[in-house]
């Protein structure tokens, strides 16, 4: 199951989701990252924060090559330079012209022009040699591909043997009560938060119902392990709000 042929909860042709997706990170693109406080309260930053002390990159010398993918502004790519050594090497992937313009005028302000690239590419088909990369992962992106079959191929294929794929995700809150209140507080606080802020209430609630149509943590789990990957698991944070997937090129 995926929700390839869904735009939020609309149902579209495969081919027409991505046109529709870019046109909401163009739209968001500049507001984005304080649309994800406001939204979140601040809380994706401990989430991002656990998927980048998951990553572990090595402190010392040995060479580190990251990929982010759907890396849109950065926020991952920033974290791991800083959790990792002086040979850490970042990529960010991403579709989206505008998201990574704001990743690299941040990336400039940080000083991190000789240690993150950011690169226009689509995760269905990247442009990147096979092996190439020691951990690869995708925060809050892999709703937004259209054939996320495909992505976690092109995630296996670019990793070298022993390397992991984590992704974070929203999820499914399971919590009895929570679950009410999340649902009350996404269709309604959150577009309206974006129509303020972005003057774009539509792409917020996309995002809200996209959120909605992803598979489940097991079902995900599945795809995973049918790209390939070992010793799939995965953890949900906050109640099954976002879930942690992991998984090895063995
Ligand atoms: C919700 S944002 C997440 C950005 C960033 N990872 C973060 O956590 O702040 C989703 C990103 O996925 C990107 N995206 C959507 N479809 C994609 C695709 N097929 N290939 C690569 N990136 C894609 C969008 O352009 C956008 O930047």
């Amino acid at each position: 199951m995926s929700n390839e042929n869904h735009f939020g909860f609309r149902a579209v042709d495969p081919r027409e989701k991505q046109g529709l997706v870019n046109e909401v990170f163009s739209s968001v693109a500049n507001r984005y990252d304080l649309m994800n406080d406001l939204m979140s309260g601040g809380l994706h930053r401990v989430w991002k924060d656990i998927l980048v002390a998951t990553v572990n990159p090595p402190k010392g010398g040995r060479p580190f090559a990251h990929l982010d993918l759907a890396g849109g502004t950065g926020d991952v790519a920033f974290r791991v330079a800083k959790a990792g050594g002086p040979d850490t090497k970042i990529t960010v992937a991403d579709i989206n012209a505008e998201m990574l313009a704001v990743g690299r005028e941040r990336a400039e302000k940080l000083g991190h022009d000789d240690n993150i690239e950011f690169v226009e590419g689509n995760a269905e088909k990247l442009p990147f040699a096979d092996k190439s990369y020691d951990c690869a992962t995708i925060a809050f992106g892999i709703r937004n591909v259209p054939q996320i079959d495909l992505a976690l191929k092109e995630a296996y294929r670019v990793l070298k043997f022993g390397g992991r794929f984590l992704c974070l995700e929203f999820s499914s809150v399971d919590v009895p009560g929570l679950d009410r209140l999340y649902d009350l507080y996404s269709f309604n606080v959150i577009p309206q938060v974006g129509r303020a802020v972005t003057g774009d209430a539509e792409s917020y609630r996309y995002l809200v119902e996209s959120i909605r149509k992803f598979p489940k943590p097991t079902v995900f789990a599945e795809m995973i392990r049918k790209a390939g990957f070992g010793r799939v698991s995965y953890e949900k944070l906050t109640g099954g709000v976002v879930a942690l997937h992991s998984g090895w090129k063995l």
